[in-house]
Protein backbone atom coordinates (compact mmCIF):
# COMPACT_ATOMS: atom_id res chain seq x y z
CA UNK A 1 0.00 0.00 0.00
CA UNK A 2 1.43 3.49 -0.69
CA UNK A 3 2.25 5.60 1.73
CA UNK A 4 -0.71 7.84 3.14
CA UNK A 5 -0.64 11.31 1.24
CA UNK A 6 -0.94 14.10 4.27
CA UNK A 7 -4.08 16.27 4.06
CA UNK A 8 -3.84 19.74 3.17
CA UNK A 9 -3.93 21.06 6.19
CA UNK A 10 -1.12 19.50 7.48
CA UNK A 11 1.47 21.07 5.22
CA UNK A 12 1.77 24.56 7.14
CA UNK A 13 3.42 26.23 3.90
CA UNK A 14 0.75 25.22 1.60
CA UNK A 15 -1.75 26.44 4.07
CA UNK A 16 0.13 29.63 3.91
CA UNK A 17 0.21 29.55 0.48
CA UNK A 18 -3.52 29.87 -0.20
CA UNK A 19 -4.48 32.12 2.44
CA UNK A 20 -1.57 34.13 0.59
CA UNK A 21 -4.17 33.48 -2.46
CA UNK A 22 -6.93 34.85 -0.43
CA UNK A 23 -5.76 37.90 -0.53
CA UNK A 24 -6.28 40.40 -3.77
CA UNK A 25 -3.53 41.62 -5.38
CA UNK A 26 -2.98 45.19 -5.43
CA UNK A 27 -0.64 47.39 -7.53
CA UNK A 28 0.24 51.04 -8.46
CA UNK A 29 0.74 52.12 -12.00
CA UNK A 30 1.20 55.70 -13.63
CA UNK A 31 -0.90 55.59 -16.97
CA UNK A 32 -0.63 58.71 -18.65
CA UNK A 33 0.97 60.80 -15.56
CA UNK A 34 -1.57 60.29 -13.14
CA UNK A 35 -1.04 57.43 -10.44
CA UNK A 36 -3.66 54.64 -10.14
CA UNK A 37 -4.29 51.88 -7.46
CA UNK A 38 -5.75 48.51 -8.69
CA UNK A 39 -7.37 45.96 -6.62
CA UNK A 40 -7.55 43.31 -8.91
CA UNK A 41 -8.02 39.50 -8.33
CA UNK A 42 -6.67 36.03 -9.53
CA UNK A 43 -8.43 34.82 -12.65
CA UNK A 44 -9.11 38.29 -14.17
CA UNK A 45 -6.76 39.35 -16.90
CA UNK A 46 -3.11 39.66 -16.52
CA UNK A 47 -3.98 40.27 -12.36
CA UNK A 48 -0.42 41.50 -11.49
CA UNK A 49 -0.17 44.50 -13.92
CA UNK A 50 -1.06 46.50 -16.73
CA UNK A 51 -1.42 44.42 -19.49
CA UNK A 52 1.22 45.07 -22.24
CA UNK A 53 -1.13 45.25 -24.69
CA UNK A 54 -3.91 47.75 -22.53
CA UNK A 55 -0.94 49.78 -21.67
CA UNK A 56 0.08 50.27 -25.97
CA UNK A 57 -3.63 51.44 -26.20
CA UNK A 58 -3.82 53.67 -23.38
CA UNK A 59 -0.46 55.34 -24.29
CA UNK A 60 -2.05 56.03 -27.74
CA UNK A 61 -5.41 57.59 -26.44
CA UNK A 62 -4.38 61.19 -27.22
CA UNK A 63 -5.10 59.43 -31.17
CA UNK A 64 -8.62 59.28 -30.33
CA UNK A 65 -9.35 62.48 -29.28
CA UNK A 66 -10.82 62.15 -25.94
CA UNK A 67 -11.75 65.38 -25.08
CA UNK A 68 -12.97 66.63 -20.86
CA UNK A 69 -16.91 66.18 -21.67
CA UNK A 70 -16.74 62.95 -24.11
CA UNK A 71 -19.05 59.95 -22.79
CA UNK A 72 -16.78 56.75 -22.98
CA UNK A 73 -17.18 53.02 -22.90
CA UNK A 74 -14.81 50.68 -22.08
CA UNK A 75 -15.68 46.97 -23.43
CA UNK A 76 -14.70 43.98 -21.65
CA UNK A 77 -13.21 46.53 -18.86
CA UNK A 78 -11.70 44.11 -16.60
CA UNK A 79 -10.60 45.78 -13.35
CA UNK A 80 -10.69 48.62 -15.17
CA UNK A 81 -7.13 49.57 -16.74
CA UNK A 82 -8.34 51.28 -19.43
CA UNK A 83 -11.82 52.53 -18.41
CA UNK A 84 -10.42 54.49 -15.36
CA UNK A 85 -7.87 56.11 -17.84
CA UNK A 86 -10.78 57.20 -19.91
CA UNK A 87 -12.96 58.21 -17.47
CA UNK A 88 -10.24 60.42 -16.00
CA UNK A 89 -9.38 62.36 -19.17
CA UNK A 90 -13.11 63.03 -19.24
CA UNK A 91 -14.40 64.06 -16.07
CA UNK A 92 -17.32 66.09 -17.41
CA UNK A 93 -18.21 63.19 -19.48
CA UNK A 94 -20.08 59.48 -18.34
CA UNK A 95 -17.46 56.24 -18.59
CA UNK A 96 -19.26 52.99 -18.83
CA UNK A 97 -17.11 49.97 -17.94
CA UNK A 98 -18.66 46.93 -19.20
CA UNK A 99 -17.72 43.08 -18.48
CA UNK A 100 -19.08 39.34 -18.54
CA UNK A 101 -17.61 38.46 -15.22
CA UNK A 102 -18.93 39.86 -12.78
CA UNK A 103 -15.63 39.80 -10.14
CA UNK A 104 -14.33 42.13 -13.01
CA UNK A 105 -17.30 44.38 -12.65
CA UNK A 106 -17.09 44.67 -9.16
CA UNK A 107 -13.39 45.44 -9.14
CA UNK A 108 -13.72 47.83 -11.34
CA UNK A 109 -16.14 49.60 -9.18
CA UNK A 110 -13.70 49.65 -6.48
CA UNK A 111 -10.96 50.88 -8.21
CA UNK A 112 -13.43 53.59 -9.54
CA UNK A 113 -14.39 54.84 -5.92
CA UNK A 114 -10.11 53.89 -5.22
CA UNK A 115 -9.21 56.36 -7.54
CA UNK A 116 -11.74 58.80 -6.54
CA UNK A 117 -13.45 59.02 -10.02
CA UNK A 118 -17.44 59.72 -9.76
CA UNK A 119 -18.13 59.29 -13.06
CA UNK A 120 -18.09 55.95 -14.01
CA UNK A 121 -20.86 53.24 -14.70
CA UNK A 122 -19.45 49.56 -14.16
CA UNK A 123 -21.88 46.95 -15.47
CA UNK A 124 -22.10 43.18 -16.16
CA UNK A 125 -22.96 43.09 -19.72
CA UNK A 126 -22.48 40.51 -22.66
CA UNK A 127 -20.50 42.61 -24.98
CA UNK A 128 -23.02 45.93 -25.03
CA UNK A 129 -26.02 43.96 -24.33
CA UNK A 130 -26.44 46.05 -21.00
CA UNK A 131 -26.42 48.96 -22.67
CA UNK A 132 -29.71 50.82 -23.74
CA UNK A 133 -30.00 51.58 -27.28
CA UNK A 134 -30.33 55.34 -26.96
CA UNK A 135 -27.09 55.23 -25.00
CA UNK A 136 -24.68 56.84 -27.61
CA UNK A 137 -20.33 57.40 -26.80
CA UNK A 138 -18.23 59.51 -28.06
CA UNK A 139 -15.61 57.08 -27.99
CA UNK A 140 -15.23 53.21 -27.41
CA UNK A 141 -11.98 51.38 -26.53
CA UNK A 142 -11.52 47.51 -25.91
CA UNK A 143 -8.71 45.19 -25.20
CA UNK A 144 -10.45 42.10 -27.49
CA UNK A 145 -11.18 38.98 -25.87
CA UNK A 146 -9.78 37.29 -28.62
CA UNK A 147 -10.85 33.78 -26.83
CA UNK A 148 -14.59 34.79 -26.97
CA UNK A 149 -14.34 33.90 -31.13
CA UNK A 150 -15.05 35.64 -34.22
CA UNK A 151 -18.89 35.56 -33.73
CA UNK A 152 -19.02 37.39 -30.40
CA UNK A 153 -16.19 39.65 -31.60
CA UNK A 154 -18.38 40.60 -34.60
CA UNK A 155 -21.54 41.21 -32.36
CA UNK A 156 -19.00 43.28 -29.67
CA UNK A 157 -17.92 45.48 -33.07
CA UNK A 158 -21.44 46.11 -34.50
CA UNK A 159 -22.54 47.00 -31.41
CA UNK A 160 -19.87 49.24 -30.49
CA UNK A 161 -20.60 51.04 -33.72
CA UNK A 162 -24.21 51.22 -33.16
CA UNK A 163 -23.82 53.00 -29.88
CA UNK A 164 -21.50 55.75 -31.23
CA UNK A 165 -22.55 58.96 -32.18
CA UNK A 166 -21.98 60.71 -35.84
CA UNK A 167 -17.72 61.31 -35.41
CA UNK A 168 -17.83 58.88 -32.76
CA UNK A 169 -14.59 56.67 -32.57
CA UNK A 170 -14.17 52.69 -31.73
CA UNK A 171 -10.32 52.09 -30.62
CA UNK A 172 -8.75 48.61 -30.18
CA UNK A 173 -6.27 46.80 -29.49
CA UNK A 174 -5.76 42.99 -30.24
CA UNK A 175 -2.84 40.59 -30.66
CA UNK A 176 -1.28 40.70 -34.04
CA UNK A 177 -2.79 37.67 -35.37
CA UNK A 178 -6.31 39.65 -35.38
CA UNK A 179 -4.75 42.74 -36.87
CA UNK A 180 -6.14 42.04 -40.58
CA UNK A 181 -9.65 40.53 -38.82
CA UNK A 182 -10.09 43.47 -37.23
CA UNK A 183 -9.06 45.65 -40.57
CA UNK A 184 -11.84 43.99 -42.33
CA UNK A 185 -14.31 44.27 -39.67
CA UNK A 186 -14.00 47.56 -39.50
CA UNK A 187 -14.25 48.47 -43.10
CA UNK A 188 -16.97 46.80 -43.56
CA UNK A 189 -18.73 48.05 -40.50
CA UNK A 190 -17.47 51.83 -40.66
CA UNK A 191 -16.10 52.03 -43.93
CA UNK A 192 -12.63 53.31 -42.65
CA UNK A 193 -9.58 51.67 -40.64
CA UNK A 194 -6.85 53.27 -39.23
CA UNK A 195 -3.80 51.22 -37.75
CA UNK A 196 -2.86 53.41 -35.08
CA UNK A 197 0.29 51.13 -33.86
CA UNK A 198 1.39 48.04 -34.30
CA UNK A 199 4.04 46.76 -31.69
CA UNK A 200 6.17 43.44 -31.14
CA UNK A 201 3.27 41.74 -30.01
CA UNK A 202 0.29 43.87 -30.21
CA UNK A 203 -1.79 46.40 -32.84
CA UNK A 204 -3.95 49.42 -31.71
CA UNK A 205 -6.50 49.94 -34.60
CA UNK A 206 -9.08 52.98 -34.99
CA UNK A 207 -12.42 53.26 -37.01
CA UNK A 208 -14.46 56.45 -37.23
CA UNK A 209 -18.45 56.17 -37.57
CA UNK A 210 -18.87 58.87 -39.76
C1 LIG B 1 -8.17 41.00 -22.85
S1 LIG B 1 -9.15 41.21 -21.39
C2 LIG B 1 -8.99 42.97 -21.12
C3 LIG B 1 -9.36 43.37 -19.71
C4 LIG B 1 -9.11 44.85 -19.35
N1 LIG B 1 -9.70 45.75 -20.33
C5 LIG B 1 -7.63 45.13 -19.19
O1 LIG B 1 -7.11 45.92 -19.99
O2 LIG B 1 -7.02 44.59 -18.27
C6 LIG B 1 -10.79 41.00 -22.05
C7 LIG B 1 -11.93 41.17 -21.07
O3 LIG B 1 -13.14 40.96 -21.79
C8 LIG B 1 -14.05 40.27 -20.96
N2 LIG B 1 -14.99 39.59 -21.85
C9 LIG B 1 -14.85 38.42 -22.50
N3 LIG B 1 -15.93 38.15 -23.24
C10 LIG B 1 -16.80 39.19 -23.04
C11 LIG B 1 -18.10 39.48 -23.49
N4 LIG B 1 -18.75 38.65 -24.31
N5 LIG B 1 -18.68 40.62 -23.08
C12 LIG B 1 -18.04 41.46 -22.22
N6 LIG B 1 -16.82 41.23 -21.74
C13 LIG B 1 -16.20 40.11 -22.15
C14 LIG B 1 -13.19 39.35 -20.12
O4 LIG B 1 -13.88 39.00 -18.92
C15 LIG B 1 -11.95 40.21 -19.89
O5 LIG B 1 -12.07 40.94 -18.70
Amino acid sequence: MSPRRPAPEESPSLVAEIEGYRRDPEFLATLRGRDFRFRTAWGLFSPREVDLGSALLIEHLDEVGVTEGADTVDIGCGYGAIGLVLASMAPRGETWLLDKDFVAVERARLNAEANHLTNVKAVLSNGLSAVPPGRLFDVATANLPAKAGNEMLTLILADAHAHLKPGGRLTVVTTNALRRFIERMFEELFGNSEKVKQGRLHTVSMAEKR
